[in-house]
């Protein structure tokens, strides 16, 4: 059997920009910096009022779709990966297919569709069941596209505010991929959680600081897990750690974690006890107090180490540059965490091909996800051709009573008809509901 992986990627930004430093923390009575230095975000990607999950995701596999020449044939499967769908039966791939279909004058009739969903890791999880389409030869000779397509929005005042954002990730799984392979195996943590809920409700009901250690306790177990299958994970045998990024300060903690993690047991361990001066604890105290205290005496001494440091400026650092300029796009999160990386090592010439990336997949309600790829050769010519930069420098910037009103436009609680800010241009628009229902 081929290998199988990632042939293309294109990412699709929400056309509004809001400003964290200058614009929402003045209102928000904050020093900036808390916005910056300590989530690590300079803006969000925000929707502008003609922009939904459907219009960003059609114009993300548009763009895919045009650049590779594809035509509805090639594609045997649309998976559409949400935590902001609309429609509790239908589901987004056939609104999405329904755009496309539009430009190419052909439908996808023989396309499977589908929607997955399970918080931010549906993306990932859309990922893996493609691979398992192909791998099991059911795919017929087609590519699936996979689209990871969010407005992860919160509700005004509520603490994840800040965090926001809005766009998609679309990409093209294929045999012989151009981009990246996809390894067999995977790692899992996975529990029943209630931290970050959307029981048919827009906006989600989060506890912020227990989703934290969630996230942490989940990616723990699926380093356990994936190590369990594949064999340890050597420090230097990473290229780039992309994970889920709901905000960047989430990653520098998941990023100490795995560090901690694969340095356990090596001659690293051994060379960072010696600098600095105690051992990591791994026993049990009998007071349980005491045994955290230690661990995370431990854990602030090993983060100021000059070794990890420079393995988190290399390995986790690139992973983030997107991120900080359009905050989280839930399940497209860990997709632009992995493109921030490629873009990072393009823009350094790195020869990258054969180099591993290990990826680490994270989902509220709660699992994680971790699995390898390998990077082939040519993914340059992929990476060369995002225009993402452009998209960012081309979002208008909001001033705070326009984000107000746009909240609004996109908030169904409220009554409102909101003019957009910008003018769409050669992309898919809403233009609102039809009479029976439809989309337009
Ligand atoms: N200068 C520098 N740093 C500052 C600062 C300043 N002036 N003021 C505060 N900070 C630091 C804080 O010390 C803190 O850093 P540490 O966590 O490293 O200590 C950081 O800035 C954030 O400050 P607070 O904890 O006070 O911020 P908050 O309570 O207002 O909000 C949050 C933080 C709870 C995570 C909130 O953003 C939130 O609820 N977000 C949504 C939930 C979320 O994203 N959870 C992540 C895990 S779940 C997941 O990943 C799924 C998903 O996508 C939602």
């Amino acid at each position: 059997m081929n290998t199988v992986g990632i042939d293309a990627v294109e990412i699709w930004t929400g056309n509004l920009r809001l400003d964290l430093p200058d614009t929402f923390a003045p209102q928000k009575g904050e020093d900036p910096e808390k916005y910056t230095k300590g989530l690590g975000l300079n803006a969000s990607s925000f929707p502008d009022s003609y922009e939904d999950i459907v219009t960003m995701a059609a114009n993300a596999a548009y763009r895919l779709m045009d650049r590779k020449g594809l035509e509805p044939e090639d594609i045997g499967r649309i998976d559409v990966a949400t935590e902001s769908a609309f429609d509790n039966s239908k589901p987004v791939s056939t609104y999405v297919a329904g755009c496309l279909e539009q430009v190419y004058g052909q439908d996808f009739h023989h396309a499977n569709k589908g929607e997955r969903k399970f918080a931010c890791i549906a993306g990932t999880q859309s990922l893996d069941d493609a691979y398992n389409w192909i791998k099991a030869g059911r795919n017929r000779g087609r590519g699936a596209l996979v689209i990871a397509t969010d407005t992860a929005l919160y509700a005004r005042g509520d603490a994840g505010e800040a965090t926001q954002g809005a766009g998609a990730v679309a990409m093209y799984i294929t045999e012989d991929p151009s981009l990246v392979e996809l390894s067999t195996e995977q790692g899992y943590g996975s529990a029943d959680e209630t931290d970050f809920l959307k029981p048919n409700q827009q906006f989600p009901s989060v506890d912020g600081k227990r989703s934290v250690q969630v996230y942490l306790a989940r990616m723990r177990e699926a380093l356990t897990d994936y190590e369990s299958v594949a064999g340890d994970i050597h420090p230097d045998d990473i290229a780039y750690v992309p994970f889920h990024t709901p905000f960047p300060g989430m990653v520098r903690k998941a990023g100490l974690l795995a560090y901690r993690h694969v340095t356990r047991d090596t001659e690293i361990e051994e060379e960072l006890a010696a600098e600095i001066g105690r051992q990591p604890r791994r026993e049990a105290f009998d007071d349980e107090d005491a045994y955290r205290e230690a661990v995370r005496e431990y854990m602030d001494a090993l983060k100021e180490t000059d070794r990890y440091r420079g393995w988190y400026a290399e390995t986790i650092d690139p992973t983030l540059t997107i991120s900080r300029e359009v905050g989280n796009w839930y399940t497209g999160s860990v997709h632009v965490a992995r493109a921030s990386a490629l873009k990072h090592a393009l823009e350094d010439g790195r020869d990258l091909a054969g180099e591993s990336l290990y990826v680490g997949s994270y989902g509220s309600g709660a699992q994680a996800e971790i699995h390898e790829e390998t990077v082939v050769e040519g993914w340059e010519a992929e990476i060369e051709a995002l225009n993402v930069d452009a998209q960012l420098a081309d979002r208008h910037d909001l001033t705070w009573e326009e984000y107000e009103r746009i909240h609004d436009a996109h908030n169904h609680d409220v009554d409102s008809d909101v003019e957009p800010l910008t003018t769409p241009e050669d992309e898919f628009a809403f233009d609102g509901w039809g009479p029976m229902g439809e989309r337009q």
